[in-house]
């Protein structure tokens, strides 16, 4: 680039090192939308362009969407509309260096923005199977002589290939984790099949510990995480025999026992696990029997020692067993439950999971009415 520019030119080792700091962060990056404006932000820096936006193309809808900032919904504009809707389309890319002279430009969005649109960089983004998936587009080149260069549409050309294989790698990931998410619920409910009334009670027991996690205050992918694992917290419990497990009356002092250790055999099932879920899997596992209090089993953990997982899970569970008929007890009466929780609260139950629980009480029952077991 030239040397004469009053304005800083990006030289090669900055773009490197621009690229650098960008594949790092984006790599670790699980997220979509803030993939997306990461990705964003890369092409802006590689181009010098004043903005830049990655478009995905949603196939159902006939529409590309983007997030363009943190904090901000997703923008939508159907296929046939303006420059992005051109490339998604056409495949082709496109640099326009006065985009009030391009027809193809649509001037509704400077329209509504404020904002006035000098030059345009769009290319199409591409699977590995050469279709298109999305569109990279830069606007305004702010360096130079303020139009978009060769240079720039090679830069903008290596991050959209760059882009075409993140974002499938994302997309593959999420078929993994949904995959894993299948699989699971099934296991849970197979676990739960032997004991006939508790057929939903994997259900509701996610269902119940995502209300718990939100009133808690837990962030967005904590709650999803929990929701997905605590169906898992009994499946210890196809380990022990039918002569216990089923048994319709009080259990003996070493049937019960045995019946505690359904929490170590289900930990064991996923402690070696490396995956997000199945760690979570392992920990309301291990830890839904403990109590605040330390009198709970198999360790005894006390108070934060117990894993904020755990906590919600008890209550979830505790509410469950007691608003159900089981084989060895009646349904309670809602306020009998409430009751439990209140004298409880501080002792056996986490007093800010107990608060939380009395936010959201109508909630859990209405969740336990409609997910009731069948034979109920
Ligand atoms: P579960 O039926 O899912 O019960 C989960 C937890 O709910 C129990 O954990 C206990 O904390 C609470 N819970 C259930 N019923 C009552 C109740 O009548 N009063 C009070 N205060 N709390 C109740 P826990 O006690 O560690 O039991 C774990 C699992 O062991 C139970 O899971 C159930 O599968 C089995 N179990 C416990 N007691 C008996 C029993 O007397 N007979 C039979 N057949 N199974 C039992
Ligand atoms: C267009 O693609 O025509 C609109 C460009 C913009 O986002 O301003
Ligand atoms: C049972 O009553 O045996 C099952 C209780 C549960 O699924 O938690
Ligand atoms: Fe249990
Ligand atoms: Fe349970």
């Amino acid at each position: 680039m030239a040397g004469t520019n009053p304005k800083k030119t990006t030289r090669a080792d900055e773009l490197l090192k621009t690229i650098f700091q960008y594949v790092v962060r984006i790599a670790n990056e699980r997220d979509v939308d803030k993939l997306l404006v990461n990705l964003a932000d890369m092409g802006r820096d590689l181009v010098t362009a004043d903005r830049c936006t990655v478009w995905l193309i949603d196939k159902k809808t006939e529409k590309i969407w983007s997030k363009v900032a943190h904090g901000i919904d997703r923008i939508e504009i159907p296929l046939s509309k303006g420059i992005a809707g051109y490339v998604a389309e056409s495949g082709e890319h496109v640099v326009i260096n006065n985009a009030y002279e391009d027809d193809r430009f649509d001037q509704q969005v400077d329209k509504a923005t404020g904002y006035t649109t000098r030059n345009i960089l769009a290319l199409p983004i591409e699977d590995s199977q050469g279709e298109i998936i999305g569109v990279y587009q830069a606007i305004n080149k702010m360096t130079g002589n303020r139009k978009f260069s060769k240079k720039d549409l090679e830069h903008l050309l290596l991050a959209a290939s760059y882009t075409g294989k993140q974002l499938e790698s994302l997309a593959l990931q999420e078929e993994i984790e949904s995959t894993q998410r299948e699989i699971i619920l099934t296991l849970a409910e197979t676990g739960e099949m032997r004991s006939k009334e508790t057929g939903n009670h994997v259900r509701r027991v996610a269902q119940y510990s995502r209300i718990m996690a939100e009133s808690y205050g837990l962030d967005q992918k904590q709650i999803d995480l929990l929701k997905d694992a605590s169906p898992m917290h009994d499946i210890g419990k196809v380990g022990i025999p039918d002569s216990i497990l089923l048994k319709p009356g009080k259990l003996s002092d070493e049937e019960r026992l045995i019946m505690q250790t359904h929490t170590t055999l289900g930990y064991n099932n996923f402690k070696n696990s490396e995956r997000e879920l199945l760690k979570a899997a392992a920990i309301v596992a291990a830890q839904h029997h403990e109590k605040w209090d330390g009198t709970g089993y198999p360790n005894g953990l006390k108070g934060e020692e117990i894993h904020i997982f755990g906590r919600l899970t008890t209550i979830a569970d505790v509410f469950d067993a007691l608003i159900c008929k089981r084989v060895y007890k009646d349904p309670w009466p809602v306020e009998k439950i409430v009751n439990l929780f209140i004298e409880g609260r501080g002792k056996e139950f986490d007093p800010e999971v107990v608060d939380a629980f009395m936010k959201i009480k109508d909630e859990m029952v209405k969740v336990s009415i409609e997910l009731e077991d069948a034979t109920n």
